[in-house]
Order: C-alpha cells, then structure tokens, then sequence
C-alpha cells in the first residue's frame, strides 16, 4: 500500500539506525545522557529558545506546557480543531485543570479581534482569567496551513498585553518553517513555550521537544518526572532525534513539492482539491461532493492500493507526504486515486 495516511508513518532510515546503534548513553533522569543533551541544546537553537526539553510525545510537551503557564480554573484559548482541544482526551482539564475557550478560525488562524472577544475580562468580577494563549503551526486539522509570521506577531502582542502565557504546539513547526522561509527559530522565539515532535516529519520513531526559557525547562523536568517521562538511557532514542535535525530538515521541502504535486493533478483530473490550500504535506480532498461517505471512499483507496485517512471534518479525507514516500509512489498514487473514485463516481 502506498501510505499516505499520515507522516508518522515513517520508518528510520538506515542511516538513522546506524546512529542509534552507535549513540552513546547515560541516565537521562540525572541529566548525564550525552546524547539527550546533545539533541536538547541543538533543538533549543533551532527553536528560538534558551533551553529545552526531550519528552518522548508532543502530547507530552503540549500537557507539560499548560501546566505551567496556568492554574486549575483558569481559561485556556485556542482555535477550536486544534491537537490540543480536539486530540488529546481532554488533557487541558485533566492535568491543568482548564476551562477551552476554543476559538472558529479560518484555515486555523483567527486575528487579534477573536482573541479580544475570547478574552474579556468577567463582568462578575471573578477571580477568572484567560491565562494561556496556544496556536498550532502548522495546523492539522485545516491541512497543514501556515501562520503568516506578522499575524503571529500581531496576536502574541495582544495576548501578552492581556497577561497570556503563549504556547506553541509546532509539532510541524520545520514544515511551516521550510514551506514559509522563516527560520523556525525566528517563529519559535516569538512564544513562551513551543512544543516540536520528531516523530513525523523528521522520520524519527518516537520523541519530541519542549523548549523554553531556562526558568521554564528547569520546572518542565519536574512535571515531566510526574508525567512518569523521566528516562534512563533515552540517548538510544534521542540519537535518531539527533541524526534527523542534520539530515531531515532541508529534506521536508522534497514533501512539499510532492503533495502540491498530488494536489495539482488530482485537481486536473476533477477531484475535489483546492490547490491553494496545499501549503505542506498535506493534500485534503472533500470528497462530500463526489456523493461518496468517507469510510467508504476510504475502503476503496485501500481496496486500490493507497491508504488516505480520515480528518475532524466529516466529509474530508486527507493525504500526507512523507519520507517513507518516492515520487514512483507519488506518481502511482497520482493515477490510483482519480482511477478509483472516477470508477465509483461512475458506477
Ligand atoms: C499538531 C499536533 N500536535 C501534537 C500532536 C501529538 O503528537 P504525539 O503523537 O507525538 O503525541 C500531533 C500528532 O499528530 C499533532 O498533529
């Protein structure tokens, strides 16, 4: 099956694996794996930030993150598909203890306007307040969108102006930082915290970064320890974090050009994709329109040869690019898909 479901679908390359065979180890929770340290100080630059932190999920970092930027009972913002509200068991209010103020955007983007609206203070003078601000970039549910680094820095100036912490969930922060020509450090830097996953585009097989101020990381070990992500000798793991961050960034814009290439063709042969919206590694197809259910369309691409996945929306499904992929699969998938959904439509 060519598999176009997701980019966590990645296996370490052989390159990859040499590196982990040959990392070199110590205790993690004493701070003495070399090679975490390693992957941390070069993953702090990268992100803009002082200091970071090797978790082994970006779900992780996101639920350590609002942990310390808030109290039980205080307001978390975010747009309303984001990870953080939709995919993560509702981990906002059982570990921080937070109420969403989930926010409608457009392609995962809303302005300083929505944030005000989302923000007002109580009328009844309750010790209530909206403390924590958390945008995605690049957003998943939209499709892998972008933010504008001027809306970012417009929306973060609002939000400090209101008292709100800022958190990053850049789990494809380097997609978004390839795609846009703005270094990610130059994105990551502008927010208090930002989460960064390896485990997807960069092809590792698990793990992910929370950087910080130094202030900050040094309270994030603790609340990793109670998370139970305190490690031993995750240097094994971290080498491949490592190995990615000198090999497999540059790379992700080969998985762009691949899914606007997708985009574009399955556009010319009638499927339902807005080109415009392919900005990533991701290609959406409503396929509402084809008059086809989506578990459905879904069976059939399978069925085809071409795993596509399901989204938040009910009547989209989605391809995303990734290392695992050639354009020999790209061209294949570019034939499959219109072939079988052009059959059915047919039929
Ligand atoms: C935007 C975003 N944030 C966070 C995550 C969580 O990543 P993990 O599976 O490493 O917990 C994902 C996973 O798909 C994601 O897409």
């Amino acid at each position: 099956m060519i598999d176009l479901r997701s980019d966590t679908a990645t296996r370490p390359t052989d390159g990859m694996r040499a590196a982990i065979a040959a990392a070199e180890v110590g205790d993690e929770q004493r701070r003495e794996d070399p090679t975490v340290n390693e992957l941390q100080e070069r993953a702090a630059t990268l992100l803009g930030q002082e200091r970071a932190l090797f978790v082994p999920t970006a779900t992780m970092a996101n639920q350590i993150a609002l942990k310390l930027h808030a109290r039980p009972g205080d307001v978390l913002v975010a747009e309303r598909h984001a990870h953080i509200v939709i995919y993560e068991y509702g981990g906002a209010a059982v570990h921080a203890g937070l109420m969403i103020e989930p926010i409608a955007g457009e392609g995962g983007r809303f302005g300083v306007d929505e944030l005000h609206a989302a923000t007002e203070p109580s009328t009844k003078g309750a010790d209530q307040r909206a403390a924590v601000l958390a945008l995605e970039n690049t957003h998943n549910s939209s499709g892998g969108r972008c933010w504008p680094l001027e809306e970012l820095e417009s929306l973060l100036a609002a939000a400090r102006e209101r008292g709100l912490a800022t958190h990053l969930d850049g789990a494809r922060l380097f997609n978004a930082a390839v795609a846009t020509g703005v270094p990610a450090s130059a994105i990551g830097g502008l927010f208090d915290t930002v989460t960064v996953c390896l485990s997807k585009g960069l092809g590792c097989p698990l793990g992910a970064l929370l950087a910080g101020s130094e202030k900050t990381i040094e309270r994030a070990w603790r609340e990793k320890h109670l998370f139970g992500g305190a490690l031993r000798q995750a240097g094994i793991v971290a080498a491949a974090g490592v190995y990615a961050l000198e090999n497999h960034l540059d790379r992700l814009a080969d998985d762009h050009a691949r899914a606007r290439r997708l985009g574009d063709a399955w556009h010319a042969a009638g499927l339902p994709v807005e080109p415009d919206r392919v900005e990533t590694n991701f290609v959406q197809l409503d396929v509402g329109v084809l008059g086809l259910g989506r578990d459905e369309v879904l069976a059939r691409l399978r069925q085809g040869g071409v795993g596509l996945s399901s989204t938040i929306h009910p009547t989209v499904v989605r391809a995303v690019t990734h290392l695992d992929l050639g354009d020999d699969d790209i061209d294949r998938a570019i034939e499959l898909v219109p072939h079988v959904l052009g059959a059915r439509v047919a039929a």
